[in-house]
């Protein structure tokens, strides 16, 4: 694995969900489910989650991720035979509450004191993105949080990735881009940005264009990839 430092990196930009924030805490708080249908529930939702943001992408008819969420829960909750609206309710509330993980907030802090600038490039809307920032007190941490909704169309459309390179107004390969999802990763790649895929859940590298700059198993291995 190569674990030499990327060079010319002036901003670090995160994808939120799987790489900053812990989508499974949400249902893991919901002891009232039993464990096995609980793990069956998230890997289903969170499953459909992105497969209807890539099916509206194609079909033109965007609709936000608080929308795309319900529906990809509802989805999920009738496939493992659960129907209790006021657990889809608590269920949705509690993706405005994610952990972080456990690395994410020091590595953010020793970014930002190396003078990298930082930002969050998400499927999220503003308003789910800026509750899980809050509820996590990365809020200091974090330069800008960049929403899918400024662009209407999900990831991994290029012009998600193109609102990063305007947004923080640097070259593509100025920016290091991290994501847990391979897709994103390799979509980002393709793109023009540098990219560090963070790949926490060990999945297998895909075969689309694209290709990681470098890959980590927490974010915990990222300041030395960035020799800070
Ligand atoms: C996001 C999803 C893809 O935060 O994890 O954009």
């Amino acid at each position: 694995m190569n674990l030499s430092p990327l060079s010319g990196i002036r901003a670090c930009v995160f994808d939120a969900y799987g790489t900053l924030f812990d989508y499974a805490s949400a249902a893991s708080r919901c002891h009232e489910v039993p464990q096995p249908l609980r793990e069956k529930l998230n890997l289903l939702w969170r499953e459909k989650q992105l497969q209807y943001t890539w099916l509206r992408a194609l079909q033109g008819r965007h609709a936000d991720i608080w929308q795309v969420t319900g529906e990809a829960l509802d989805f999920a909750l009738e496939t493992v035979g659960i129907d209790d609206a006021a657990l889809r309710e608590r269920l949705m509330n509690l993706y405005l509450q994610l952990d972080a993980f456990p690395e994410v907030a020091q590595v953010l802090q020793r970014l930002k004191a190396a003078g990298l600038k930082t930002a969050i490039l998400s499927n999220g809307s503003p308003e789910m993105l800026g509750a899980a920032v809050r509820h996590a007190k990365l809020d200091q941490l974090l330069d800008a949080v960049l929403s899918v909704e400024t662009v209407g169309v999900y990831k991994p459309h290029p012009k998600v990735y193109q609102l990063a390179v305007d947004r923080l107004e640097l070259e593509p390969r100025a920016i290091a881009f991290q994501s847990s999802n391979a897709w994103d990763s390799w979509a980002a790649s393709a793109y023009g940005l540098h990219v560090v895929w963070c790949n926490r859940y060990g999945q297998r590298p895909e075969r689309l264009p694209g290709r990681p700059d470098r890959e980590i198993r927490s974010l915990a291995g990222l300041p030395a990839l960035l020799g800070v």
